[in-house]
């Protein structure tokens, strides 16, 4: 399972070699998320129209490993986006990955971009 978590790594938005075109900007609700799917990993998106801004890490939590955080709660702690996981409410920065409610390591996060009504994902592989 630990494998599972190894899937999952920070891409920087300056290491993005591949933008992925993900769905549509409607295809998501506003404050809301959804899963996408790119090669082998499941990428929670989710569209914080409250900050005016999309945001996008793994959707693997890594405290139960149950693949849910694109069903998460959104919020905001201290002017930092966060997630909570909905199994067990650990929160998660949506910015930098880190587990902000206790020593959980932090998920992975990717870059996002809005281009023409679309919403691209950002790889680096
Ligand atoms: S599985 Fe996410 S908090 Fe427990």
């Amino acid at each position: 399972m630990e494998a599972l978590l190894d899937t999952y790594n920070t891409v920087a938005a300056t290491s993005v070699t591949t933008w992925f075109k993900a769905c549509r900007v409607k295809d998501i609700p506003k404050n809301g998320g959804a899963c996408v799917k790119y090669q082998d990993k499941q990428i929670a998106l989710f569209n914080f129209a409250r900050k005016g801004k999309w945001y996008a890490c793994q959707n693997l939590c890594p405290h139960k490993l149950e693949m849910v955080l694109s069903r998460g709660m959104i919020g905001d702690q201290e002017g930092i986006a966060k997630v909570a996981c909905p199994m067990h409410k650990k929160t998660f920065s949506l910015e930098t990955g880190e587990n902000l409610n206790g020593d959980l390591e932090a998920i992975a996060t990717y870059p996002v971009k809005i281009d023409a009504g679309f919403v691209y994902l950002g790889f680096s592989e």
